[in-house]
């Protein structure tokens, strides 16, 4: 193995965590690059579940090392929550082998408020997670944002507190009306948890660029997906970081030389959680089958996931932003039973057939999907092993879509457990 990016390829959802847990068994080091606790990562082993939102979802495999980068957005009291919850199910989450670098930006109290107020006001929502996501990135591109580091400094700190809240309070009261917050009190509130965060900071991109000159396997894993990408996404319905594989150097403080492969992670239909344009979204029963039989239920917000067929326009653009190397295509389980398998190979758009995503505003609302139909099959697959137990109909439509983009689909997942998965 070699030193390798896992990304999510569409709305987010697709079984990274999942995937990011199995191929932790083949590298030393896991790096969490970007997002936040927005993200929910569910991991079945053996019949047991667990929840990732900040922690990498290596953390499942005892002795593995794991990173929490520059990049990631990150809330102190969620996170003790997070790995209390997974203390609690008896793994190791010490400071040992969990780490933060210190240049990872705090989600403060004032973020998670403004996310709320923003999105409780607005007429058009972005349907965030409210996790304060958007205005922590904010304040880190405003150079006004806390980083873990201050926390050994409560000078620094109590003055970039005091100075963000000078100009939020007068937001909260005057536009959102809502109270003010006291910064003494946002100070003390976080400075009572520093004792316990402070040992987990570290030079991540040093222990990641040591860890590679000592030969170790490092995995970069990604959170959301491609189309929620701030850059390359369905704008302004993204969330606030870059999420394309090229973000994973900057995002855990590495060059880009250092990474040799990018696997793209897609669920065999799509989903999204959220608004925002969804050209093959499905409002029928087979959008309900897909949802109940796939369990598209949000694991952070518990809100149903929007259901619809596979698209390979939005599939084409992220392969051309992040050239995969492989594809681990998930849930194709859940396909089982549909008679037909509708897959959209291009857009019709302003009496045009567009094999990339329109750029005008309001593009994406206007596309009419063009699909190709491939049977579907009835065999239940969440015991099938290997590409030879798939049923003839099933490896056509792996194959198709694998002719379609270019890609192999190098792992193939047939159901949430972390065996229920194959090399092809
Ligand atoms: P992530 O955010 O990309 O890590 O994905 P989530 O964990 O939010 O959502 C994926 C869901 O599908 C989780 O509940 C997984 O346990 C489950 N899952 C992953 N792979 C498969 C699969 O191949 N088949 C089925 N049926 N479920 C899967
Ligand atoms: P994982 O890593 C699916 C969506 C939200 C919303 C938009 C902006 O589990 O795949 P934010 O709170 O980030 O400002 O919300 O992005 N979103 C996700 N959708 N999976 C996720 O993470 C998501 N993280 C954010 O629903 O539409
Ligand atoms: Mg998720």
């Amino acid at each position: 193995m070699s030193n390798m990016t896992i990304v999510g390829a569409q709305w987010g959802d697709e079984g990274k965590g999942k995937i990011v847990d199995l191929l932790t068994s083949e590298v030393d080091m896991v790096v969490r690059f970007q997002g936040g606790n927005n993200a929910g990562h569910t991991v079945i082993v053996d019949g047991k579940k667990y929840v990732l939102h900040v922690v990498p979802s290596g953390i499942l495999h005892p002795g593995k090392m794991c990173i929490i980068g520059n990049g990631v957005v990150l809330d102190p009291a969620s996170f003790f929550e997070e790995i209390d919850a997974l203390a609690a199910l008896g793994l190791d989450v010490s400071p040992e082998r969990l780490k933060i670098s210190y240049k990872t930006h705090l989600i403060m109290p004032y973020h998670r408020a403004i996310d709320g107020a923003r999105e409780g006001k607005a007429k058009a929502k972005i349907g965030t997670t409210g996790r304060g996501i958007g205005p922590c990135y904010e304040d880190k591109k405003s150079r006004v944002g806390v980083r873990a580091g201050d926390l050994t400094d409560p000078e620094v700190l109590k003055a970039k507190i005091e100075k963000a809240l000078e100009e939020k309070n007068v937001l909260f009261t005057q536009l959102y009306g809502v109270p003010a917050l006291d910064p003494e009190q946002v100070f003390n509130d976080l400075m009572a948890l520093a004792p316990r965060l402070v040992p987990y900071l570290a030079d991540a991109s040093s222990l990641i660029m040591e860890a590679n000159a000592a030969g170790q396997n490092i995995m970069f894993e990604g959170a959301q997906g491609v189309m929620l990408d701030i850059d390359h996404g369905t704008y302004p319905f993204v969330t606030s970081s870059n999420v394309v594989c090229d973000n994973a150097s900057i995002g855990a403080g590495v060059n880009a030389g250092l990474i040799d492969e990018r696997i793209a992670i897609v669920k065999a239909y799509t989903t999204r959680v959220g608004a925002g344009p969804f050209p093959t979204e499905l409002f029928d029963e087979t959008g309900d089958f897909l949802r109940s039989q796939g369990g598209e239920f949000g694991a952070t917000t518990g809100r149903p996931r929007r259901c619809g067929w596979l698209d390979i326009v939005v599939l084409r653009e992220m392969t051309r932003l992040c050239d995969p190397t492989t594809m681990a295509l998930t849930k194709l389980d859940v396909l089982t039973g549909l008679k037909d398998l509708k897959v959209c190979v291009a857009y019709e758009y302003e009496g045009k057939i567009m094999q990339y995503p329109p750029q005008t505003p309001r593009g994406l609302d206007n596309v009419k999907p063009v699909f190709e139909v491939l049977p579907g099959w009835e065999e239940d697959l969440t015991g099938c092993t290997c590409w030879d137990d798939l049923p003839e109909n099933c490896r056509r439509y792996v194959e198709r879509i694998e002719e379609l983009l270019g890609v192999k689909a190098g792992f193939i997942s047939v159901g949430p457990d972390r065996n229920q998965t194959f090399k092809h």
